[in-house]
């Protein structure tokens, strides 16, 4: 039996779908556990491109169960899109997509709750993705959420959407927004589950079978570390719980089971959205950065904000994930980069202080803080055909040994390019 996790060591887009769609080639399920169609997983393998949000990257196996586990939430006018693209690519998911019924439903007043929130914050709004994912959270922990179970049973939807929208058009109304109407929701969502219906069963006898039988399990986590609700950076983080321990109550598997723990981990920074990035940069390196890596929102098309690698924000999360390994990725963007920086700690802006952990403080803290660089040669030459380490330059070489020491973790795998077969396994 192996149950190997992957989860993303920053803040999201590490390429953790590439990651997943590599080690699909021997799954016997792959699972999501958290988020929801905020996350934008792309890949690419002999199928084509495909950028998905909500199904699980072992959709291109025809012997891979993918399920979609109960702490993910669900926008079926995603879900089904998804679906049917992956069908135009002669895929048909019908019998190995399983969806749980404790799925919590994103509703049509949860982006539209979102949007008030975001504007009456102003210029300390948390720049979501817009996908509903912080009130569909809050009406699940609040039990104010609704579940795939319940549009199984059109009384029990009609009851339950009847008191949401009271509640919901209230703050509506009062923002000075249009209020929904009871009919055509109640409508909409019907027939969006009707659609669905069919996948919409439980996978836990299906997992605990599984784990019995020695399967091949993995688990994608979607988000990354410092997008965590308690651990990320609040409040510029994300709804769900994103590390490692969130799969156990994300899907329903013992944390004992689990085995390998990859953090995916770009061979630089990137965020979305607001809050601190200590290793941002806004300069033409950080230009380089964004044009080479192609860093553009998956899920808004946002240019991503880039800086330099921030070995304490990896070190932090490969502790707080307990990675075995981590997968480096991108490796190929710095190519045309004279010289590297690594961020290997934090100082207070001006002051010759002692370096400080990135768990010290809080988001607000961080924005005081700056990090202490060390700088590294680059090399200058492409790596993008590179498939054995021995073959990489000696100075991408050292730069991953360095990662290495800094982030007290084994790299087990570098990518130097989004297709499936560019990616070096290091032995
Ligand atoms: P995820 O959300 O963690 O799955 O990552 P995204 O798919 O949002 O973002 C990663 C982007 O980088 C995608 O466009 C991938 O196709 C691309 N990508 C993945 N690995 C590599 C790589 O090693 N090199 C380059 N240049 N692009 C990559
Ligand atoms: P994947 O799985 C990068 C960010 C948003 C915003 C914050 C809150 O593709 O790595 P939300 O819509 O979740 O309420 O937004 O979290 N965010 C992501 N950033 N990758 C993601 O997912 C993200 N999902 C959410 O940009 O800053
Ligand atoms: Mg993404």
């Amino acid at each position: 039996m192996s149950v190997t996790m992957v989860v993303g060591a920053q803040w999201g887009d590490e390429a953790k779908g590439k990651i997943v769609d590599l080690l699909s080639q021997e799954a016997d399920i792959v699972a999501r556990f958290n988020g929801g169609d905020n996350a934008g997983h792309t890949v690419v393998n002999d199928f084509g491109t495909f950028k998905l949000r909500l199904t699980p990257n072992g959709f291109s196996n025809p012997r891979t169960i993918c399920i979609i586990g109960p702490g993910v939430v669900v926008n079926l006018a995603t879900l089904s899109g998804e679906f049917e693209t992956i069908r135009q690519a002669g895929i048909d998911l019908s019998q190995r997509l399983w969806v749980s019924p404790r799925c919590h439903v994103v509703m049509p007043y949860h982006p539209v709750v979102e949007a008030i929130y975001e504007r009456a914050k102003g210029s300390a709004s948390t720049g979501t993705t817009g996908r509903g994912m912080g009130p569909v959270y809050a009406d699940k922990v609040s039990y104010n959420g609704i579940r795939l179970a319940d549009l199984q049973d059109q009384g029990i939807f009609g009851e339950k959407l009847e008191i949401q929208l009271r509640v919901k058009n209230a703050l509506i109304k009062a923002s000075g927004m249009e209020e929904l109407d009871f009919n055509h929701v109640f409508n909409q969502m019907l027939e969006r589950y009707a659609q669905m219906k069919a996948l919409v069963r439980e996978s836990f006898g299906l997992v605990q079978k599984s784990l019995r039988e020695n399967a091949n399990i993995v688990l994608e986590g979607a988000q990354g570390a410092l997008l965590d609700n308690t651990w990320g950076t609040y409040p510029y983080c994300t709804a769900s719980t994103t590390i490692s321990g969130g799969a156990s109550a994300g899907l329903g598997i013992a944390p004992r089971f689990i085995e390998r723990v990859i953090g995916v981990a770009k061979a630089y920074t990137t965020r979305v959205g607001s809050g601190p990035m200590p290793s941002e940069l806004n300069d033409a390196n950080g230009q380089i950065l964004r044009n080479e890596g192609a860093e553009f929102g998956t899920v808004t098309g946002r240019p991503r904000r880039c800086g330099w690698f921030d070995a304490e924000l990896v070190s932090f999360s490969a502790r707080l994930n307990g990675n075995t390994e981590i997968a480096l990725t991108k490796l190929d963007v710095l190519d045309k980069l004279p010289k590297i920086k690594i961020g290997v700690g934090y100082r207070p802006k001006g002051i010759r202080g002692d370096l400080a952990h990135y768990w010290e403080g809080e988001a607000e803290w961080l924005e005081d803080y700056e990090p202490e660089y060390i700088e590294m040669d680059g090399w200058m030459q492409s790596t993008r055909e590179v498939r054995q380490f021995s073959q990489l330059p000696a100075q991408a070489q050292a730069y991953i040994h360095r990662i290495e020491e800094l982030v007290e973790t084994p790299i087990s795998m570098v990518s130097v390019g989004p297709e499936r077969h560019a990616t070096i396994q290091v032995k």
